[in-house]
């Protein structure tokens, strides 16, 4: 049986990339985190000073450097050229830019390409914004995960404080993601929108393993 592709989208720390992740190893998929490859882009474009208001630079760097993906614990390693950016692109710097480094249309172009390469043998969970509606428009299982602003920045500053990463007060975890939201959410290419035919799925009472089990379920009844 040919595995399904199957679409995980929604605001900033709604907890896709965790579920999306265990989902993947519960079905044998392969899993793949588009957020990473915007963030890979704008770490290098921090590393190089290359302005990330300067799209055709930008652009031409995206198409340049090499992403590249390898199985971890607990989370998956990224590689930018070879060297590993797993924590480097979790930085507050890379999460103030790539907002910016997103909303340009030849940068996303060039990720969107890449990450229909990666998705065409079927058998795996992709996590983003635009994935059900513009990279993977005929996936067969489309989730669009949400939670409150204040849920998704007492999860992200419990998970700081957990792994030892300096913080900024809660309200301020909150502000951020929120900005973060409204970019992705009010610019001209490829905003974060629900997909017509994706599952909306609230996590703001339910724990990992329920949303797992409840996607989980979806692909089953979809297989
Ligand atoms: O998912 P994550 O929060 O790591 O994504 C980082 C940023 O990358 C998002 O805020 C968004 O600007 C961008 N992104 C995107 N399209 C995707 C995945 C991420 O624009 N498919």
């Amino acid at each position: 049986l040919k595995g399904l592709q199957v679409a995980i989208d929604g605001p900033a720390s709604a907890g896709k990339s965790t579920v999306a992740k265990q989902v993947a190893k519960r079905f044998g998929y392969i899993y793949c985190d588009t957020g990473a490859m915007y963030r890979s882009v704008t770490l290098a474009a921090l590393n190089q000073g290359i302005d990330v208001h300067d799209q055709a630079a930008v652009a031409a760097l995206a198409q340049r450097i090499k992403i590249g993906f390898e199985p971890g614990e607990p989370e998956q390693r990224v590689f930018v050229d070879g060297k590993e950016v797993t924590a480097a692109i979790r930085s507050n710097e890379v999460n103030a830019n790539v907002s910016a480094v997103a909303a340009i249309p030849a940068v996303r172009e060039e990720m969107v390409a890449q990450q229909r390469q990666i998705a065409a043998a079927g058998g795996i969970v992709m996590d983003g914004r635009d994935i059900g509606t513009t990279v993977l428009p005929n996936a067969q299982v489309k989730i669009f995960l949400v939670a409150s602003a204040h849920e998704r920045a007492r999860r992200r500053f419990e998970e700081n404080q957990r792994k030892g990463i300096a913080t900024t007060t809660l309200a301020e975890l909150q502000a951020a993601i929120e900005r973060r939201d409204k970019l992705d959410s009010e610019r001209s290419v490829s905003p974060l929108t629900q997909a017509q035919d994706a599952i909306r799925l609230d996590s703001t009472h339910l724990s990992i393993a329920q949303v797992v089990d409840e996607i989980s379920a979806i692909i089953k009844k979809s297989e």
